[in-house]
Order: structure tokens, then sequence, then C-alpha cells
């Protein structure tokens, strides 16, 4: 549509046409330029814990089987069967040697290829079953046991795509000796809201905290500081870190917080395989939340259900699934240090849900605000009056803070809530991918901030 050819003069600007959030023609190239060319979140490794685990995904809306075959490498094959399309596999998750088609009974090994065709002799004597394995993601890589696949053959490697942002990933999940390791299995919601909504505001939207959750606040079971009042300078935003960005929010003071994570699980901290930096901004922490572009969001926090127990941390991992213009499939795993005990890694569960689960007391907060974007971006108003929304918060002249001087970490800090860098930030990247562009161009034409 024009409105994206124009969109660098909007983002100079700090505007978003608002038509992004509820629009069919931008959907489907969407799912084309960004989801099929993009190192897109599968799972991560200690789901499939055994040879012939295995668990549904999607690469944008396309359905795929997450599985470890019994030589244990990890694929992710897709969920179509060779011979006329069916879907080979029919549930959730399990475990499962082979899949059998419904269709006619082709069956697959877990690696994917063709195991077994009935009526073989009579009907398909010249079939070379080699040929007729299960299609696979050309590309499958991990980071921190975080399995990521892209259907772009000449994409650039995982680790190069993350790039800097890698400083702020290793923080998350190499702090602790064993890495992170998924409890149970991902909750997943529908919500009638685009997939930009959830990736955008985990980049850093503190300032709706004290007004969506608000609730929250006043029943006293979160840490005001936490919330990050807007203009109050309860840690950073960081924005323009290889196209991605996060919000660390902490305490004033110098006191150990570690996201509310107690003694015994701090105790198996690895602190040597973080730099000094990267550990003094975890000592302090009570929440980082960010999106590696474009559908992947983590929150590491610390909270309660109850004012009369203790915060227990944990880390969300989240993947906003595109189901259509203005629908989302939220998934959620739950991931908390591995060596924790058994008892901690119950309670990090419990306080999970009850936070950001699909009936948690944050998240229907956001799910019952994020509809309401979608059906102002589906109105005839919106597209006859080309209608911008504005993410000029801290932008330029517009805010106080100045970039922290001296940050060891990559991207542009800001000691400040009140600012939406993280958001533009996610929206030039988008901008970028949508237009076939580098992010550098972009950067050139729009700006850092
Ligand atoms: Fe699968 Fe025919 S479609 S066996
Ligand atoms: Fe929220």
């Amino acid at each position: 549509p024009d409105f994206l050819l124009a969109m660098g003069d909007d983002l100079r600007q700090g505007l978003l046409p608002l038509r992004v959030f509820n629009n069919q023609q931008i959907y489907d190239a969407e799912l084309r330029r960004i989801f099929a060319r993009s190192w897109v979140f599968i799972g991560h490794e200690s789901e499939l814990p055994h040879p012939g685990d295995y668990a549904m995904r999607t690469i944008g809306e396309d359905p795929f089987i997450f599985v470890r075959g019994h030589d244990g490498v990890v694929r992710v094959l897709l969920n179509a069967c060779r011979h006329r399309g069916a879907q080979v596999c029919r549930t959730e998750m399990g475990n499962a040697k082979a899949f059998t088609c419904p269709f006619h009974g082709w069956s697959y090994r877990n690696t994917g290829e063709l195991m077994g065709v009935p009526v073989k002799n009579e009907g398909y004597r010249q079939l070379d079953t080699s040929k007729w394995s299960l299609f696979e993601a050309p590309r499958v890589e991990s980071y921190c046991g975080l399995v990521f696949a892209n259907l772009d053959p000449a994409a650039p490697s995982l680790e190069e795509s993350l790039g800097d942002y890698k400083w702020y990933l290793d923080i998350q999940f190499k702090l602790s000796d064993g890495g992170m390791v998924v409890i149970g299995e991902p909750h997943r919601w529908m919500v009638d809201a685009n997939w930009k909504q959830g990736a955008e505001n985990f980049c850093g939207d503190s300032s709706h905290t004290q007004m969506t959750h608000r609730s929250v606040l006043d029943v006293g079971i979160v840490d005001r500081a936490a919330a990050g009042s807007p203009g109050k300078k309860h840690g950073f935003h960081v924005h323009d870190c290889n196209g991605y960005a996060i919000s660390i929010r902490q305490v004033d003071d110098t006191a150990e917080r570690f996201w509310e994570y107690p003694p015994e699980v701090t105790q198996h901290f690895n602190t040597r395989r973080l730099s000094e930096a990267q550990l003094a901004l975890a000592r302090r922490s009570l929440v980082h939340n960010g999106t590696v572009f474009p559908n992947f969001s983590f929150l590491h926090i610390g909270l309660t259900d109850s004012k009369d127990r203790p915060a227990a941390g944990y880390l969300s991992v989240r993947a906003w699934q595109p189901r259509g213009p203005g629908r989302t499939e939220i998934w959620n795993w739950i991931m908390v240090p591995k060596e924790a005990s058994e008892e901690y890694k119950r309670r990090a569960y419990q306080v999970g849900m009850s936070s950001f689960g699909p009936s948690g007391s944050f998240e229907q907060d956001d799910v019952a605000v994020w509809p309401g974007v979608a059906r102002s971006a589906a109105t005839v108003f919106a597209e006859i009056n080309n209608v911008k929304l504005n993410y000029q918060m801290g932008l330029g002249d517009m805010g106080t803070a100045t970039p922290v001087t001296g940050w060891e970490g990559p991207g542009v800090a800001v000691q400040s809530n009140a600012g939406e860098g993280g958001l533009r930030t996610f929206h030039k990247t988008w901008y970028a991918r949508m237009t076939g562009q580098e992010l550098s161009a972009v950067e050139a034409e729009v700006g850092h901030g």
C-alpha cells in the first residue's frame, strides 16, 4: 500500500499509520516478507528431552512439527503429507516413533523420512521413498537452547541476526549454570489484536503499566518500582540495538535483587559467564523485557500472587503468533534456572500463571485494551484519513532524558521510562523488512531515537 512507502517520513516524526494494526494486505505481506524470512521461535530444547518427543508449532500460520528424532537431532518438519497433503501429526504434543497419515496411511519416521507406503508393490513399484520425506524448515539453529527456524535458506545465521542483542539475552539465559528450562507446557490463548501489539509492548511500553495495570498496583502485589513510574528513574530503556530493544527496571538502592530469585536459586548463578557490566545490571533488577523481531519476547520478573508470600522470580518467554490481521494466538512458556528445586519450580509456575498466564492478573488487563487498537485500525475512517498514531514519547526534544554516557552494553540507553524509543525501534525494523531495505538504510533515513 502507498502508506507503507511513505512510512520513512512518518517514523522520523515518531508517527505510525494506524492501519498497520489491522489490514489484510499488510498482513499477507508480513507472512511472506517477515515470517518466511526471519528467525522464528519454535520452542526450547528442554521441551523435547527424549528421542521421539514432539510438539506442534507454527511459523506464521504454517504448521510444523518440532521433533527430536531417534538420532537425537531436533528438526522442524512441515506437517503436510507428501502424498496428497493431509496433516500427518494430529496431536499437540507427545512421543512417536513415526507419524502415520490419517488419509491413506503413508508413514514417516520421527526424522521425517518416508518409511511405509500401503500397496507399495501393487501401486508404486518405482517409488524412491528417499525422495519423499516430509519437508523440513531449511534452517534450524539454537541459542541457549532456544530453537529458531528460518524458511529462507539464504538468511544470515541466527547468531548473526541476534548480533549485539546477545549481550542482553545472555543476562537472561546464561546466568545459571544449567541454563533456563521450560516448566510444564506452554499456554496459548487467542486475542482479537494484531501480533505487533504484543511484540512492540514488550520492547519497553513502561508507561502503560501505571494505567492498564493500575488495579494490580492498587492491590499491592507488585513493587511500584517494578512498575516503572513514568518520569522516575527506575532503570533503563535501550533502543536501536541491532534493530531490537529492551527495558530494564531496577531498584534505586544497591540491594541484590536478581528478579527476586531466592538464595537457593542464585547460588547456582555462574557469574563468570557474564561481564561485570552484565552482572551489575542483573543484580539490581526487578524486570527485564524485550523482543527479538519479529514475534519472540521475554519477560524476566519477580512477582507474587499474595501480599503474604514472598515474590518469586521466573522468566516468561512468548510468541505472538499471527492468526489474521486482527487476531493473535499468544503462546507463553514459563522458565526457571535448571538447578532450582522442584518446590521452587512449582511456586514459580504458580506465580507465572497467576500474573501473566491466560487468566493472570496482568495479562487480563492487556488483552482488554489491545483489541481496541485493532478495531480502530480497521475503521473506514482511519483508511480515508490515513490516521497516524503518536509514538513521540521521549523523541528528540520531546523528552528530558539524554542517552546514558559510558553505557557498557550495546544500543542506546536512556535512564527514563518516559519514552517509546523501544517501540520506535521495533517499527523501524518492521519497515526495513517490509520494504526489503537494510536496517542501516532505514536508520539513515529515519534516524536513531
Ligand atoms: Fe497422506 Fe494420502 S494424504 S497418505
Ligand atoms: Fe501490560
